[in-house]
């Protein structure tokens, strides 16, 4: 299986983001994955203009001379693509949401009804699956609510199947040392364990979903400790 992780934070290997998926691909890898990041933050990706020269003039071709190019070339040899991005305002990063508007190119203009649904005709085939890799600052899992409900019907709109997500709310309190608490140690297990089980199952069971977005902190002691971490910060870089 070939996967081509599309990492979507301007944190790039400093965020959290890329801890959670540096350890899914570990576990994807260890059960016989070929796998490749994207940092979309490293690509020269324009924003779609809605030109629709790809649909028209130069049919599934951008006239953008960018990085895309070679992304949509590696995502057509793919298996499978995660999208992995920080909840940015409840929803996905600008990067990733440049990314998913510039594959229209794919689409054909046509339009047909796909179970009981308007979408467009596929072009030709690229890869077939979508798997999220998701966190966010907040504590409550149902923060991650409207984002996999975009990503669910961003699959549907480009013809792919979504095959699930993991997720990690609290994402602070994994902490800056990797695997410095029972709790934290179980969380990274997890990631690692769900990207085993794709590969080798085709879903990540519910229970490593659930270990993967586990408590590590109570909601209090994890509140004050952010904003005892932003007080420090607001204090060591005033000028007064
Ligand atoms: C512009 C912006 C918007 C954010 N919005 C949310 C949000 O709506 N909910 C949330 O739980 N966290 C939010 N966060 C926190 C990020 O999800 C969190 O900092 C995450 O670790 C960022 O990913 P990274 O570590 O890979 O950079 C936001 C962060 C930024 C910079």
């Amino acid at each position: 299986m070939h996967i081509l992780a599309i990492h979507g934070s301007p944190s790039m290997k400093r965020g959290k983001t890329y801890l959670v998926l540096e350890r899914f691909l570990k576990g994807a890898e260890k059960a016989g994955a070929i796998t490749e990041v994207v940092f979309l933050q490293k690509e020269v990706i324009g924003g779609c203009t809605g030109c629709l020269t790809c649909w028209i003039k130069t049919p599934g071709k951008c006239f953008q001379k960018d990085d895309m190019t070679e992304v949509i070339k590696k995502l057509k040899g793919a298996d499978l693509m995660i999208l992995a991005t920080p909840v940015y305002v409840d929803g996905m990063t600008g990067q990733c949401k440049h990314f998913i508007d510039r594959l229209i190119p794919l689409l054909d203009p046509h339009y047909e009804v796909r179970n009981e649904h308007f979408r467009h005709v596929v072009r030709e085939k690229y890869c077939g699956k979508i798997f999220l890799v998701s966190v966010c600052a907040f504590y409550e899992l149902d923060n991650f609510d409207p984002l996999i409900l975009h990503v669910k019907r961003v699959a549907k709109n480009l013809n792919m199947e979504y095959v699930g997500e993991i997720l990690r709310p609290a994402v602070y309190s994994l902490g800056v040392k990797k695997g410095d608490s029972d709790a934290i140690g179980g969380a990274m297990g997890a990631f690692e364990r769900a990207g085993r089980e794709l590969v080798e199952n085709g879903v990540v069971s519910e229970k490593t979903r659930q270990k993967a977005a586990s408590e590590i902190a109570p909601r209090e002691a994890y509140l004050r400790a952010l904003n005892r971490y932003f007080d420090a910060q607001i204090q060591r870089n005033s000028t007064n």
